[in-house]
C-alpha cells in the first residue's frame, strides 16, 4: 500500500481524547506530520467557535473526525475540503444500520458529512471502548466498588482504543479504503458482569456489578446530577445493546491490521497496574 499524505498535515480532532491521543503518536511514529486539536491544544479547535476552524485546517490533507455538534458536521467538512483535505476518517458507533441513526445524531451527522464530502472517506464503527472502564463514565463507579447498569445480561465485545488508533492511522495514510465502513470490536463478547469480575481480579479488590432496570438506571443517573440529555443518551446506548445490536464480534481490526484485536484481560491488567481502580 502507498501513502498519499506526504504533502500536508493530518489533523486529529479530539486530539486529547481517548482515541485521538493514541492516534497522534501512531501517526508520528510512521513519519507523518500531525496536528492534534481540541479546546485545550496549542492550535485551538472549538466546534462552537468557527473562528478557530481556518487555522486548524490550514495546510491539512487528511482529517480524523471525532463527532461534534450534528449541525456543524457538514459545514466543517465543507471547509476542510475547501482548505485541501483529501481524505476523511470518521469515528462512529457499531450497529448504525440496525436502528434509527437519529438516536445518535452526532455520529450520524459525521457519517453523512464524510459520505457527502466529495473526497476519499472511510468510517470506523466501534463497539463500546475498554477505556470507558478507566477513563470515562464507568470509572468512578468501579472505584467506588459498584457498577450498576441496565444490560439485560447481553454481552458485548468491548474494543481497545489502541486498536481503533492503529486502524485509524492505516485508513488515514494508505490507499484502498475509500467508501468503506469498518466495524471494530474486541476478540470476544463478555457480559458487564464478566468485565467487572475481570477488572476486580486484576485490581485485587472487591467490585460488584448490579443489574438495573432501565427506569432504575435513569433515576440513579439523574440523582447523581447528570444532565437530562446525557441521561437519555446513556439510556439509548443500553437500549441498543440490550437489543443485541452490539453483541457480535466484528472483523474490522483483522481486515485492516491483519491481526486479532487486543484482549480485554490484557487491558484490565495494564490499567490495574497504573492504579486505575485502586
Ligand atoms: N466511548 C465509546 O465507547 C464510544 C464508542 C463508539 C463511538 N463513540 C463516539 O466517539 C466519539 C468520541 O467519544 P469519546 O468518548 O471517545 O470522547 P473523547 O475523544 O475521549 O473525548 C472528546 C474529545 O473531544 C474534545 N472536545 C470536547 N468538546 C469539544 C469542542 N466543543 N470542540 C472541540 N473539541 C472538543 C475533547 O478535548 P477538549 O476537552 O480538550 O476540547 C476530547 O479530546 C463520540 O461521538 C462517541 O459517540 C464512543
Amino acid at each position: 500500500m502507498t501513502t498519499n499524505n506526504d504533502s500536508g498535515d493530518i489533523v486529529v480532532l479530539g486530539g486529547t481524547g481517548k482515541t485521538g491521543r493514541r492516534l497522534v503518536p501512531a501517526l508520528r511514529a510512521a513519519g507523518h506530520r500531525v496536528r492534534p486539536v481540541s479546546r485545550s491544544t496549542g492550535t485551538r479547535f472549538d466546534w462552537a467557535d468557527e473562528d478557530t476552524w481556518p487555522a486548524v485546517l490550514d495546510g491539512a490533507t487528511a482529517l480524523y473526525l471525532v463527532p461534534g455538534p450534528p449541525e456543524l458536521a457538514e459545514p466543517f467538512v465543507r471547509q476542510a475540503t475547501e482548505a485541501g483535505v483529501r481524505r476523511l476518517v470518521a469515528l462512529s458507533g457499531r450497529g448504525m444500520d440496525a436502528y434509527d441513526p437519529d438516536l445518535f445524531p452526532a455520529v450520524a451527522a459525521a457519517e453523512r458529512a464524510v459520505r457527502g464530502s466529495g473526497v476519499e472517506w472511510s468510517i470506523i464503527r466501534a463497539n463500546n471502548f475498554n477505556q470507558n472502564f478507566d477513563e470515562d463514565y464507568w470509572h468512578a463507579p468501579l472505584r467506588a466498588g459498584r457498577l450498576a447498569l441496565p444490560t439485560g445480561g447481553v454481552p458485548e465485545p468491548f474494543v481497545d482504543v489502541r486498536d481503533i488508533a492503529d486502524v485509524a492511522a492505516v485508513l488515514l495514510t494508505t490507499e484502498g479504503h475509500h467508501g468503506r465502513e469498518y466495524d471494530l470490536s474486541g476478540p470476544r463478547a463478555l457480559t458487564f458482569e464478566e468485565a467487572v469480575a475481570t477488572i476486580a481480579a486484576a485490581a485485587g479488590r472487591e467490585i460488584r456489578f448490579v443489574e438495573l432496570t432501565p427506569a432504575e438506571y435513569r433515576s440513579e443517573l439523574l440523582a447523581e446530577g447528570l444532565p437530562e440529555d446525557a441521561v437519555t443518551e446513556l439510556g439509548l446506548v443500553f437500549e441498543v445493546m440490550r437489543a443485541g445490536h452490539l453483541a457480535e464480534v466484528a472483523d474490522g481490526v483483522r481486515r485492516v491490521l491483519g491481526r486479532d484485536p487486543l484482549p480485554f484481560t490484557d487491558y484490565a491488567t495494564r490499567a490495574a497496574a497504573t492504579g486505575a481502580w485502586s
